[in-house]
């Protein structure tokens, strides 16, 4: 018989918190929209059997050890927004020896995640669930990434919203904080406005540089797939533009704090 969940009871029991930093953080504009989708059976399955192993709700009460949160030591790239996981769970497979930390906010793409992890026998991967920006700032140790992506980020087409883009200066001295010298930072987006103010905010900042010589955009690396969102894109014939910026060694450069 199906259990009807009685109001205020968590969807899952044993799975991700619905609001996990709660209220206590201040009010901030968010680059993403919570959406209440519908969650499979299998996905669900997932999220019940996997969260407890898997999954790491972003609470922003603890600086977590990433070595301990993987069990060993091998790099860790942190993903944000990784939809329905698919070219996470691609990138985790093609090469075991990097741990992905995956992001996001949305609960469906979190049980997709794992369960494609579980059916491909991964190890490398752990499900962040909530904001990337309370992770990095309130549990990410400075210099502890050796990699970020962020693939298709949402990108708030109209001129109001544009506030809510991910890719701005504040984000790129936090995230640069958290980043080891040498770490690689690839974007790719098919809104190419959006394109034009990644590449802007990347070039003027001093904590990263163009891993291309002439500057401008990356051709598409082999590692990254073709993502669901990007697929989407080319559909309405987007054009999709990569960028591959590196974290420069430390040198004087704005704070991550606030
Ligand atoms: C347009 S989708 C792209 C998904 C996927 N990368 C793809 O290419 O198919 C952007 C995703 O980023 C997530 N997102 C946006 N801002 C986020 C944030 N601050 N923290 C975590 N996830 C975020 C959204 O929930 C959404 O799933």
């Amino acid at each position: 018989m199906r259990h009807t969940r009685v109001k205020g009871e968590p969807r899952f029991p044993d799975g991700p918190k619905a609001d996990p930093a709660g209220s206590h953080f201040e009010r901030r504009i968010r680059s993403f929209q919570p959406r209440r989708s519908r969650v499979t059976a299998g996905q669900a399955d997932a999220l019940q059997r996997l969260w407890p192993k898997w999954g790491l709700d972003i609470d922003g009460q603890r600086v977590i050890d990433l070595a301990e949160l993987f069990g060993n030591s091998r790099p860790v790239v942190l993903e944000i927004g990784f939809g329905m996981g698919e070219a996470t769970s691609e990138m985790a497979a093609a090469d075991p020896d990097t741990n992905i930390l995956a992001v996001d906010v949305h609960t469906p793409g979190q049980g997709n995640l794992l369960a494609l992890a579980d059916r491909a026998g991964l190890t490398n991967i752990r499900v962040g669930n909530g904001d990337a920006i309370i992770l990095l700032r309130e549990m990410l140790a400075p210099d502890s990434l050796d990699g970020l992506r962020v693939y298709f980020p949402d990108p708030w087409p109209k001129k109001r919203h544009h506030k809510r883009r991910l890719i701005q200066p504040d984000f790129l001295t936090l995230a640069a904080s958290r980043l080891k010298p040498g770490a690689l930072v690839h974007c790719a987006t098919d809104w190419e406005p959006y394109a034009e103010q990644m590449l802007e905010v990347f070039t003027a900042h001093p904590g990263f540089e163009n891993t291309q010589s002439g500057g401008g955009y990356a051709p598409r690396p082999d590692f990254r797939p073709l993502t669901r969102f990007e697929g989407q894109g080319l559909d309405k014939g987007h054009v999709v533009n990569d960028l591959l910026f590196r974290r420069v060694p430390h040198r004087d450069q704005p704070t991550a704090e606030g």
